[in-house]
């Protein structure tokens, strides 16, 4: 198993299948706190860097959500513009000094394996918030958290089942993660649609391979989508040379209520790591699906800051002391 304390999490390779069951487990004792039955305050004083240095909406603000519900404070920087790496900082210098000033430090960076290379700087644990097209650990954890979840009501657990990944494989960092993930599991037959250009890569697919999974790849969404989990994922435009590129793989495989109807099992569960491509030429999970009892895409973007929070009690020593460190909620509440 893995040590969690004091250590960076920069990929999922880190992790083997106790190491992942002591983050998921710990994960669903931060219910109680992200759903404001209670405070925690285990992290009081505690400081987390935030370092987004791409876009992000749900990763940077679960991220800091969830250092704030175990009671630490968050420092953040938005985009590259506004930080000294457009002054021609190295990514070690800016680890050593943001180090400094913190307790640990989530980052997300567009370029390939930057967050390693930041962490070689970092005198406390950096957790890797995505690298470019490479790996994004803490999506593919709560995508597990969330097919384990969305398989309990059918008596299945993360052995044994037959998931769809569906887009853009080639550069979606998180279905290289979660790929990677399923292979520490048994039996598991994954289905991936994609464009021929866009297929998964053979880094991954080996993987998969030499654990002994069954893979089909297609370029087809008919007769692929009788899974336990189909799990969409939107054009990394970003990642392309130019837009007019990436426009020519837009719209390929839009998931529809109809689509689901006639290629679906009768409960097979949408995920998707959002954002959704609503665009019309996009429409990659279209909204007629919003009422559908199996499109699980806002409970998987919630577990998010579960996941968050266990890694973060983790990598700080706390998880152990949750309980002791409890205060009732004060304020009128939703949730
Ligand atoms: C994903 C990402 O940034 O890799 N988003 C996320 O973190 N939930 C997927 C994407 O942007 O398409």
């Amino acid at each position: 198993m893995m040590t969690f304390q004091g250590n960076h999490i920069l990929s999922v390779s880190q992790l083997d299948r106790e190491s992942i069951t002591r983050i998921l487990d710990v994960s669903a004792k931060m219910v109680p706190y992200s759903t404001r039955q209670k405070r925690c305050y285990v992290l009081e004083g505690a400081i987390l860097s935030s370092l987004f240095f791409e876009p992000s909406t749900r990763t940077r603000i679960s991220f800091g959500t969830a250092f704030n519900l175990l009671g630490g404070f968050v420092r953040e920087t938005v985009g590259e513009e506004n930080s000294s790496l457009s002054k021609g900082e190295s990514l070690f210098d800016t680890a050593q000094v943001i180090s400094g000033y913190s307790d640990i430090i989530a980052m997300r960076h567009p370029k390939m394996h930057s967050v390693a290379e930041f962490a070689q700087g970092s005198s406390v644990p950096v957790i890797n918030g995505g690298d470019g097209a490479n790996e994004h650990p803490t999506q593919a954890l709560l995508d597990l958290f969330t097919i384990q979840s969305e398989m309990q009501h059918f008596g299945k657990n993360l052995d044994n089942l037959n998931i769809t990944l569906m887009g853009d494989l080639k550069h979606g960092r998180t279905v290289h993660s979660l790929s990677k993930l399923l292979s520490l599991y048994k039996n598991m037959s994954i289905t991936m649609v994609s464009p021929d250009a866009l297929r998964m890569p053979d880094s991954v697919l080996s993987i998969l391979d030499d654990a002994g999974h069954k893979i089909i790849q297609t370029d087809k969404l008919e007769g692929n989508l009788s899974s336990d989990v189909v799990y969409q994922t939107r054009i990394q435009q970003e990642r392309f040379a130019s837009s007019g590129e990436a426009d020519l793989y837009r719209g390929h495989f839009s998931l529809n209520k109809q689509v689901y109807q006639d290629y679906c099992k009768k409960n097979t569960v949408i995920m998707h790591p959002l954002p959704r491509d609503s665009r019309p030429e996009a429409n990659e999970l279209d909204n007629d699906l919003n009422d559908l009892q199996h499109l699980a895409i806002f409970r998987q973007a919630q577990n998010g800051v579960l996941v968050r929070m266990a890694l973060f009690a983790l990598a700080l020593g706390v998880e152990n002391k949750l309980t002791d460190y409890e205060k009732p909620i004060t304020w009128h509440t939703t949730k």
